[in-house]
């Protein structure tokens, strides 16, 4: 035992070791101690490191090299090695230990006891185990065989750039409904008529995105994503190579010609693909994108950049030229759920886990805003307009400095309570109070959380536009209209039947 510890520091040593074991007959031993190492980097891996690297760093301890490990954080230098006794980083895994680490799990005796040893070897490094993504969970054969008709969640929702048609993710369906408007002597009421079903996924439909010309769809869900053309019911194409894990948000940019994908494994980290739609072919795939789930991406209205907000905290702008990262934002304390950039451009809302909205300052990159209702759950959908009926006023307003101050801004805001919110009259370096900030609407609440909205503007800003759509975790649909009146909702036993399940 106390020879190797210091010889074994890396794993082509081991490796040449144990092969030289093998040769003198020391095999078990020796290449014992290789195995045991692969496993020390992949508890670390996957237990450790989302935390403890150089974006995160809790503890100022980085668990990336070996060097880092023996410095250790804060307190005092992690690892020791040959001597487990003496080693910081097994304290925090006692059931008892506080700060306990993980901290919201508890390690089994036996991983314990295996990274005992592994410090007691001599604590060599594996750096290309500790790399290596955690494999995604093999897809289960069972799990992809059809998903049971009761379980039709609607995930993700899209509206047509003309209004017209509404695109759903039920299940691992896409089922396009016709929006129709009451007519002028209100007979027919506003209501979703289901047009016709896209068998589209095995796995539930997690996104959906229309080309800004009404052209194409395109859907995405667990490794897959696929094209649609409009008004057809096959796919132009499918992508399901190259994906690592769900494809948890899809966007189109404004020249119709490029899709951006992200391809999330949950608290491993999220890549985003660029797909140039007339080849089908990705075209780059900007690795590590965030650390963990994409939740959103926001294009913005002058078609330079882009967000992403994601399960790390943290949210992103990029350069839609060079695909680069050119601003992080932090403050959020909890998962982002939701982007939106304003209107004109200039500003970003975001919304999560924390359930509060905040408003970011494109070029300062400072908050200035944040607010939100009281135990409204998770904000799981944002979209910013401009108020036709602020507009409006704002136009037929003759005293230049009254006009002036008349805010279009408005915000809506699904969440897990039910009711969806709308914001307005944004007010300026508020500083960052919760319930101030902007004045809040509460629409007519229904018991089932939010997962997924749309909203139908008119291009000439005629009442009763905006409609607000939502999609419920459990499968329903419902349309508030511009006042806030539920006037439209469809649960999902009258979904089933009326589509065309059990067809396949
Ligand atoms: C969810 C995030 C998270 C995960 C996962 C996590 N840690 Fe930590 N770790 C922290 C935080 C936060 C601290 C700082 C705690 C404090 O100082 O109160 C910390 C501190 C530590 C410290 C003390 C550093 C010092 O010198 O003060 C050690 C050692 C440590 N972690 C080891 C581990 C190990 C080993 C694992 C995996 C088995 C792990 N951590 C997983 C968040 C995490």
């Amino acid at each position: 035992m106390p020879l190797y510890p210091f010889i074994i520091t890396t794993p082509k040593t081991a490796a040449w070791l144990c092969l030289l074991a093998f040769l003198l007959g020391l095999a078990p031993t020796l290449c014992a101690i290789e195995k045991n190492t692969q496993l020390a980097m992949e508890l670390m891996r996957d237990e450790c490191l989302r935390c403890h690297k150089k974006e995160k760093k809790k503890g100022g301890l980085l668990l990336t090299s070996r060097q880092a490990a023996l410095d250790g954080g804060d307190t005092a230098p992690a690892v020791v090695p040959g001597k487990a006794a003496d080693s910081f980083l097994l304290e925090g895994l006692e059931a008892d230990a506080d700060p306990h680490m993980p901290p919201k799990k508890q390690l089994s005796k036996k991983e314990i006891q295996m990274l005992t040893l592994w410090i007691n070897q001599g604590a060599a490094w594996d750096a290309k185990t500790l790399a290596k993504i955690k494999a995604p969970p093999a897809p289960n054969a069972k799990d992809l065989a059809v998903l049971p008709s009761s379980y039709r969640p609607v995930l993700t929702m899209a509206l047509s750039p003309d209004a017209k048609t509404l695109a759903t993710g039920q299940g691992g369906d896409v089922v396009l409904f016709d929006f129709l408007q009451a007519d002028a002597k209100q007979k027919t009421k506003i209501r979703l008529q289901s047009k016709s079903v896209l068998p589209a996924h095995k796995d539930a439909v997690q996104s959906l995105v229309w080309s800004p010309d009404g052209q194409l769809l395109a859907s995405g869900a667990h490794r897959e994503i696929r094209i649609w053309k409009s008004g057809q019911d096959k796919a132009l194409f499918t992508l399901n190579d190259k994906l690592n894990g769900r494809i948890t948000f899809l966007a189109i940019t404004h020249d119709n010609k490029t899709l951006l994908a992200a391809d999330s494994t949950p608290s491993v980290n999220a890549d985003l693909h660029i797909i140039d739609l007339a080849s089908s072919k990705i075209l780059r795939t900007i690795k590590d994108a965030h650390s963990d789930t994409i939740f959103s991406i926001s294009l913005s209205p002058d078609k330079k950049h882009f967000a992403t907000v994601s399960a790390d905290k943290l949210i992103k702008i990029w350069d839609l030229s060079t695909w680069k990262s050119v601003a992080t934002l932090e403050g959020h304390t909890g998962f982002v759920l939701a982007c939106t950039y304003s209107p004109g451009g200039d500003r970003l809302a975001t919304g999560g886990d924390d359930e509060v909205i905040k408003v970011w300052d494109i070029k300062s990159k400072k908050q200035l805003q944040t607010f939100g209702a009281k135990l409204a759950g998770p904000i799981t959908g944002l979209r910013w307009i401009s108020d036709p009926e602020k507009i409006k006023k704002k136009a037929a307003e003759k005293n230049k400095a009254k006009a002036a101050k008349i805010n279009t801004d408005k915000i809506f805001a699904i969440s897990q309570d039910g009711r969806p919110r709308t914001y307005g009259d944004l007010v300026l370096h508020d500083g960052a109070q919760r319930s101030t900030g902007a004045r809040e609407k509460a629409y007519a609440a229904q018991k089932e959380s939010l997962a997924t909205l749309a909203i139908a503007t008119s291009k000439d800003g005629k009442a009763p536009f905006p409609f607000l759509f939502a999609g419920s975790d459990s499968g329903s649909l419902f349309i508030w209209d511009a006042v806030g009146k539920l006037v439209f909702q469809q649960h999902p036993d009258i979904q089933v039947a009326n589509s065309t399940a059990g067809k396949k």
